[in-house]
Order: C-alpha cells, then sequence, then structure tokens
C-alpha cells in the first residue's frame, strides 16, 4: 500500500523527467517554422521568406524535419532543423502569406510562428540578398559538377558569356493553361529571348535546362552552334540543373520558381516570359509579376492568342 502511494506520488515526477528525456525539451518561444509545399524552388521561396520575416520580427528560424534534410542536402543553408517531436508537439500558430511583402508581416506576435502558403517573391528578401545567396550556396559537389559542366561545354572556345536557359515544361503544359489561362513559353518566345542575348554578347553561349529536355532538343534552334543542352534530365535530382544555371552570367526563363532562382542566383541579367495568362485568369490575384521578378529583368509578352485559343469565343 505505501509502495503504491509512493509510486503514485512519483508518478508525475518520473513521467516528466522521461518526457524531457525522449522528447527533449520545448522549443523556446520566438520559434518560426515554414510549412513545407511544393518542390525545390517553392521551397527555397520557403525558406528565404521565413529567413526574412524571422528576423524581421525578431524570432529564430528553424526548418521542419524533413524540409531541413532536403535543403542540407544541396546547400549551406544555416537555419538549425527540428526533430518530428518538437515539431509535432508546438503549439504553431499559422500565419497564411501572400506573395509579396505587406506591412503587417513586420508585426507578426504569436509565440511560436509557422508560415504557409508558396511565398517567393523577392520583395521579402532582397534587402539581404546576399545573405540568401550565400545560405543557398551549393554542397561541393554539386558546385564540382557545375564548373565541370561548364568547363565542358567551352570546348575550345577563347571565351563564353553564359546564358542559362530554363524551360519549365512537365506538368505545367496542362495545368497552365486549363487550370490558370495562361501559356508556359514557347519556341518564339526563346528565340526572341535569345537573340537579345547574342546581341549583346558575341560569345553567348546557351544552356538549356529543362524538365522536358526532348522537346527543347526539337525546339530550340541549335543552328548557330551556340547552344548546349546541359539538362540532366532527372527531375529526382533537379538541383544538379539549378548548380549549372546558377553559375551562368545571365538567365532565361519561362515560368515558375525553379527558373526564377536560377535567374537570382546567377546573379546577372534575366529575360522572363510577362503576361502569361489570359487577364480574368485567377493567377493574377496570386501572381504580381513586378513582386516576381526584379525590377531591372526584362519581360517578353507571351504570345496568348495562338496558344489559347479555346478561351476565346469563335468568331
Ligand atoms: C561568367 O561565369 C563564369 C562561370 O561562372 C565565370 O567564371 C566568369 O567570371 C563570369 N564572367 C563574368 C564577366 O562575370
Ligand atoms: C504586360 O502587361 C502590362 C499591363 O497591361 C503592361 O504594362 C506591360 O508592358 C506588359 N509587359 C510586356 C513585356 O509587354
Amino acid at each position: 500500500m505505501v509502495g503504491f502511494l509512493i509510486l503514485l506520488f512519483l508518478y508525475p515526477t518520473v513521467w516528466m523527467m522521461w518526457k524531457t528525456k525522449m522528447v527533449g525539451k520545448q522549443l523556446p518561444l520566438g520559434s518560426w517554422t515554414c510549412q513545407p509545399q511544393g518542390r525545390l524552388g517553392n521551397l527555397m521561396g520557403e525558406y528565404a521568406t521565413l529567413l526574412a520575416l524571422s528576423m524581421l520580427n525578431g524570432g529564430r528560424p528553424l526548418l521542419m524535419p524533413k524540409m531541413g534534410a532536403h535543403l542540407k542536402s544541396i546547400f549551406e543553408v544555416s537555419a538549425a532543423v527540428m526533430t518530428s517531436m518538437e515539431s509535432y508537439r508546438t503549439p504553431w500558430q499559422e500565419v497564411p502569406l501572400n506573395d509579396w511583402m505587406m506591412d503587417e508581416y513586420k508585426h507578426i506576435r504569436a509565440p511560436y510562428v509557422k508560415l504557409t502558403g508558396y511565398p517567393c517573391s523577392w520583395t521579402f528578401y532582397h534587402h539581404m540578398s546576399s545573405f540568401v545567396r550565400r545560405e543557398f550556396n551549393f554542397l561541393p559537389p554539386l558546385r564540382d559538377y557545375a564548373t565541370a559542366t561548364l568547363r565542358k561545354a567551352m570546348d575550345g572556345r577563347k571565351s563564353a558569356t553564359f546564358i542559362g536557359v530554363h524551360v519549365r515544361r512537365g506538368d505545367y503544359v496542362r495545368v497552365m493553361p486549363d487550370v490558370w489561362k495562361g501559356v508556359i513559353g514557347d519556341a518564339d518566345y526563346l528565340r526572341k529571348a535569345m537573340d537579345v542575348f547574342r546581341t549583346r554578347y558575341a560569345d553567348a553561349l546557351f544552356m538549356v535546362a529543362s524538365d522536358d529536355m526532348a522537346w527543347c532538343m526539337q525546339h530550340v534552334d541549335v543552328a548557330r552552334g551556340d547552344v548546349i543542352f546541359v539538362g540532366n534530365n532527372n527531375q529526382a535530382e533537379p538541383q544538379r540543373d539549378l548548380a549549372v544555371l546558377s553559375m551562368c552570367n545571365h538567365t532565361i526563363f519561362t515560368v515558375g520558381t525553379f527558373g526564377f532562382w536560377a535567374a537570382y542566383l546567377a546573379g546577372g541579367d534575366a529575360i522572363y516570359l510577362s503576361n502569361f495568362t489570359l487577364p480574368e485568369s485567377r493567377f493574377r490575384l496570386l501572381f504580381k509579376e513586378d513582386k516576381a521578378y526584379l525590377p531591372n529583368w526584362m519581360g517578353i509578352a507571351a504570345n496568348l492568342n495562338t496558344d489559347l485559343k479555346h478561351f476565346f469565343p469563335p468568331t
């Protein structure tokens, strides 16, 4: 009986000791994280936004376990990674974000913040761009792969100005017209954009990567001998293409956050596909071109007439 009472008395203490040992200490107040959503380009946008907003609000950025492991297998990201138990037990307050900076995001007051949405806009973090770019330094094996790829592309040339070209296709081939009433960039757009750089640099060398290399090989004009298909066509490892593109001097991309990051990390001039959805597209409520692409980048208007015929009433 006495033994039982002692056990009953000790039980909470023993439970607490066990919990602390097994579960670890609770995350400190002011811990911030973000909900991982989407693929590599999205995760990078979410991470950069987490860094910027937690810094503005005096919070400490932490990554959820899978996202942390993923990013740390590619980049030299500095944020700590929480355990699954910490992630699960913390009473997070979710803060949904638009894809552009707003004043209210400077005053987020909650003990535990979890950012949600698909933020990628430079308007969150461009004031600390060198920090963000350092966070996305590639790990040595990827850097070596990219360096070797560019060196091979030189192929005896005396000089080259590397223009990374990213052509996003894959699921967007259907999703963009069907869901968003938009287009994803055609051969004509790529030719116009490449001609801009051909005019600027006599030694322009285009390094083409895509999630659809077969389409690129059919549609990118190689007549001048200044195109190299570098995409490794391995969608499980998009980081290899991103490492190569980010090492180029300038960038051409079509749509998507992956192309954005290729251009942002390369840090030179960039050409993007502009106005790629019909004016009434719901996409325009979620995505603002001037918040998505840097002001010094150049847009080339998409051709909506030919590609979206089926949305126009028959005449
Ligand atoms: C262009 O990119 C290459 C490869 O990253 C680099 O070695 C070179 O210095 C860059 N050129 C300029 C003018 O920045
Ligand atoms: C995209 O549309 C906006 C609004 O109509 C216009 O101001 C802008 O010049 C267009 N962009 C391009 C590259 O044509």
